[in-house]
C-alpha cells in the first residue's frame, strides 16, 4: 500500500478532498501519467485529430442510444411504429434518432481517417502492434454493432440486409445451414432475430467496445504516441527525464481536440439539420418501407460503410476462382522459389497450396467469396508483420510508395461506389481487379515495402511553430 499522505492543515478544502480521495484511489496518478505528464510529440498533424473525434462519438452513440432505448420497442410487430413515434410524437426524438443514425456514418468516417493515419506513418509497427491489434478489434466490433443496429428499426432495407448477409453464413460447408439458424433464431430473420440483436446491439457488443477501447489506449501510453515522422521521441530525452520533442499531453492537445472537436460537430450539426438521410447514404430510402418478407426490393445494398467488402464478395464468381487459384499456385511457387526455408517447409508448402487449389475447385464460389470479404479485414490484424519498409513514416519512403498507397485509396473508394449499384458486368470485372488490388496490396507488402530508395530520417521530429 502507498503511503498515506496528510494534507496541511491550511491547506484549501479541494485540496484536502483530493488528498483524501488520492490516499484510496489514484486520482492524481492517473491524471498525470494519462494527462499532464504524458509526452506526446509535439509534430502531431491534422490525422491526429480522429483518435479523440473517435472516443467523442462513441460517447454520442451511447448516449444517444440510451435514449433511443427508452421508446424503442423490440418487437417485429412494432418496432418500425416506434421508431416512427420517436421521430414524430417524443419530445427531441427526431434529433436523437438522426444524431444516432448519423453518428453510425460518422464513427466510420472518423475510424476510416484513423486508420489510414496509422496506415500512412507506420504506427502500428513495433512498439505498437498491440495498439493496433486492439484497433482492429474495435474495428471488427464496430461492423458487427453497425450491423445488428441497422436490423432495429426493422425497415425493409433492415430486413432484408439481414437476410442477405446471415444467409452468407449458410454457405460455410458443413456447419453453415445450423450456424445461420442459430444467428436467427429462426428459419427466416423474425422477432427472434431482432430481439437477440437488439440484445447484442445495446449492451453486449458495446461493453466489448468500450473494454477494447480502454485497452487500445492503455497500450498507447504503455509505449507512448508515434507521430508523422515516425520518429521515437523516447529515444532523445532531456536532463529531466523528459523526451526533448513531446510536450504534456493536457494542455496542449487537449486544446488542440477541442479545435478539432469544434470543427467536427459544426459539420456533424450541419448534417444532422440539413441532410440526415444524406442522399440515401446514411439512411437508405428502403427503410422508410416497413419490412415486408413477401416484398423482396429490387437492389439490396448495405449501408456506404460496408460496400468496400460487399463489392469483394459479389466479385467471387466461379470465373474468379480460376484467377484465385492461379494466385494461389503463383505465390506457393514464388515462396518455394525465393524464400530460404528447409526442404521439408517447400514440400508441406506445395502440399498445403494443392489441398487450399482442391478445396476451391470443389466449394462453391459463395463461400469463397465470404471467406474474402472477412480476410479482408481479417488481413489487417498482420499488418505490423507484413510491412518490412526500413522506415515507418510515408515522409522517408521512396516517393513511389505514395502513388501504391494512392492507388489503394482510390480502388477502396472505387469498391465503395460498386457495393452500393445494382450488379453490372463492367462493375463485376472492376472489382475483381480491385479485390486483387486490395489483397496484392497486403500479401505482397513484404516484398514490396522494402523495395526503392529510402530517404534519411531525421534525429528529431520535424517542427515548425505556427
Ligand atoms: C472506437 C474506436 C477508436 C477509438 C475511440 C480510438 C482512440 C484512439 C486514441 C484516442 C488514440 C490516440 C490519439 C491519436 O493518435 O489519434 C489512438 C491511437 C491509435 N489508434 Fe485508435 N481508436 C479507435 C479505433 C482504432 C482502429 C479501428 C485502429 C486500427 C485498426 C486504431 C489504431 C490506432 C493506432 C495505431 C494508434 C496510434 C497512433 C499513433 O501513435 O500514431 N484505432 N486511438
Amino acid at each position: 500500500m502507498a503511503e498515506f499522505k496528510v494534507a496541511p492543515a491550511n491547506a484549501p478544502v479541494a485540496e484536502k478532498l483530493l488528498t483524501w480521495v488520492d490516499n484510496r484511489f489514484p486520482a492524481s496518478k492517473l491524471y498525470k501519467e494519462h494527462l499532464s505528464e504524458y509526452y506526446a510529440p509535439k509534430n502531431f498533424n491534422f490525422w491526429y485529430f480522429f483518435g479523440s473525434l473517435a472516443m467523442l462519438v462513441l460517447v454520442i452513440q451511447i448516449v444517444t442510444g440510451i435514449f433511443l432505448v427508452m421508446h424503442y420497442k423490440p418487437d417485429a410487430s412494432l418496432a418500425f411504429a416506434s421508431v416512427e413515434y420517436i421521430m414524430r410524437d417524443v419530445p427531441g426524438g427526431w434529433i436523437i434518432r438522426y444524431m444516432h443514425s448519423t453518428g453510425a456514418s460518422a464513427f466510420f468516417i472518423v475510424v476510416y481517417m484513423h486508420m489510414f493515419r496509422g496506415l500512412m506513418y507506420g504506427s502500428y509497427r513495433k512498439p505498437r502492434e498491440l495498439v493496433w491489434i486492439f484497433g482492429c478489434a474495435i474495428f471488427l466490433c464496430l461492423m458487427a454493432e453497425a450491423f445488428m443496429g441497422y436490423l432495429l428499426p426493422w425497415g425493409q432495407m433492415s430486413y432484408w440486409g439481414a437476410q442477405v448477409i446471415v444467409n452468407l453464413f449458410a454457405a460455410i460447408p458443413f456447419v453453415g445451414p445450423d450456424l445461420a439458424l442459430l444467428i436467427r433464431g429462426d428459419y427466416v430473420v423474425g422477432d427472434a432475430t431482432l430481439n437477440r440483436f437488439f440484445s447484442f446491439h445495446v449492451i453486449a457488443v458495446p461493453l466489448v467496445l468500450l473494454g477494447l477501447v480502454a485497452a487500445h489506449i492503455i497500450a498507447l501510453h504503455e509505449v507512448g504516441s508515434n507521430n508523422p515522422d515516425g520518429v521515437e521521441i523516447k529515444a532523445k530525452k532531456g536532463a529531466d527525464g523528459r523526451p526533448l520533442d513531446g510536450i504534456p499531453f493536457h494542455p496542449y492537445y487537449t486544446v488542440h481536440d477541442i479545435m478539432g472537436v469544434s470543427v467536427f460537430l459544426m459539420i456533424f450539426t450541419a448534417i444532422i439539420f440539413f441532410a440526415p438521410v444524406f442522399g440515401g447514404y446514411f439512411l437508405e430510402y428502403n427503410n422508410f418501407i416497413p419490412a415486408d418478407p413477401l416484398k423482396t426490393p429490387l437492389h439490396i445494398a448495405p449501408v456506404w460503410y460496408f460496400t468496400p467488402y460487399y463489392s469483394m464478395l459479389r466479385a467471387i464468381t466461379s470465373q474468379m476462382m480460376y484467377a484465385l487459384i492461379a494466385c494461389v499456385l503463383g505465390g506457393a511457387v514464388l515462396g518455394v522459389l525465393k524464400v530460404r526455408m528447409p526442404a521439408a517447409l517447400k514440400a508441406a508448402v506445395v502440399a498445403a497450396a494443392l489441398v487450399v487449389v482442391a478445396l476451391m475447385l470443389n466449394i462453391d464460389a459463395k463461400f469463397w467469396g465470404v471467406v474474402v470479404m472477412g480476410g479482408a479485414v481479417i488481413i489487417l490484424f498482420f499488418l505490423p508483420w507484413l510491412d518490412h519498409s526500413l522506415v515507418k513514416s510515408i515522409r522517408y519512403r521512396p516517393s513511389w510508395h505514395k502513388y501504391v498507397y494512392g492507388v489503394f485509396v482510390v480502388n477502396f473508394f472505387i469498391l465503395g461506389y460498386l457495393g452500393v449499384q445494382p450488379p453490372s458486368a463492367i462493375g463485376e470485372r472492376v472489382s475483381q481487379f480491385g479485390t486483387l488490388y486490395y489483397f496484392g496490396f497486403f500479401l505482397l507488402m513484404p516484398w514490396w515495402s522494402r523495395l526503392g530508395e529510402f530517404k534519411p530520417v531525421p534525429d528529431r521530429v520535424t517542427f515548425a511553430a505556427h
